[in-house]
């Protein structure tokens, strides 16, 4: 998990990743409490600097954001002071600090293609509720307002980028498309998005958080195609904000009596 480590890494995450649309944790929140009936305890895993965590707040009584980073969730520590939200340091596959059926609520942002599936599903059973739930989310690729400022990015994506890409983040950009829950019922939607104005500054700041960016940047550091690209998009939107819209994607679940069969049953 080297990509997430380092405080500049996680101050650059926190200030360029984009949050999610509030209306989508009222969804979430509305799924957790059809199941338990009670909005006591939420989990958010591999919560990063606490963007997916904090949301969580204002729905329900208690809240954990764990994360296997060190840098990150200290930056989740110092920015975030709500009083019922505590974060800590451990893999997802194994959160021994949590009890067996505690937690109305598992969410997991963005990192589910860095998980160990089985291990993770069953830490998740072990933790969740009877009929508690689990949701899992994250943001595709995002599309510029202008077709050319889209050209800029593609090109940093697809040329300068190609070798670094992880095939997880890859299982990510693709949107999940093969992943299902091994729980019966689940769904997959896709009904958010998000959207930002951004100046240049903030898109590039963006791609700089980007696992693959990181890797390019270590090889190459002395490149000047961040400056090159955020030139470029100034020149395009002659100074002005860019709008960006990342399509979402959704799945949602729910542990009950057949949970642990089907799990065996998938891996
Ligand atoms: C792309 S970030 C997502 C952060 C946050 N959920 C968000 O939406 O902004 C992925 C996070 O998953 C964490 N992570 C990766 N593998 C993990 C694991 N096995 N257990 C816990 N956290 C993990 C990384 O350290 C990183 O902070």
């Amino acid at each position: 998990m080297e990509l997430f480590v380092g405080s500049e890494h996680s101050d650059m995450y926190h200030k360029f990743r984009p949050t999610y649309p509030p209306e989508m944790y009222e969804f979430i929140s509305e799924y957790s409490k059809s199941g338990t009936g009670t909005l006591d305890t939420a989990v958010d895993v591999g919560c990063g600097t606490g963007i997916s965590t904090i949301p969580l707040c204002k729905y329900f009584q208690k809240v954990t954001g764990v994360d296997v980073s060190e840098t990150q969730i200290k930056t989740a520590r110092m920015v975030h002071k709500q009083s019922n939200v505590s974060f800590f340091i451990s893999r997802a596959e194994q959160m021994e600090f949590l009890s067996d059926c505690s937690v109305d609520l598992v969410t997991v942002a963005q990192t589910m293609h860095w998980l160990e599936m089985e291990p993770f599903y069953k830490e998740v059973i072990r933790i969740l509720k009877p009929r508690g739930s689990i949701v899992i989310y994250g943001y595709g690729n995002g599309t510029l307002n202008k077709s050319e400022g889209n050209l800029v990015i593609e090109k940093f994506f697809n040329h300068d980028l190609e070798e670094f890409w992880d095939s997880r983040s890859r299982h990510a950009d693709n949107f999940y498309q093969n992943m299902y829950l091994p729980f019966s019922g689940w769904e997959r939607k896709s009904d958010f998005f998000i959207q930002n104005k951004w100046s240049a500054n903030e898109v590039v700041g963006y791609l700089s958080t980007w696992s693959s960016c990181r890797k390019y940047l270590k090889k190459n550091p002395k490149s000047g195609r961040l400056d090159e690209i955020q030139q470029q998009l100034i020149d395009i939107y002659n100074g002005q904000k860019i709008t960006i819209t990342w399509p979402m994607v959704v799945f949602v679940g729910r542990k009950n009596t057949q949970a642990e069969e089907n799990i065996n049953n998938v891996f």
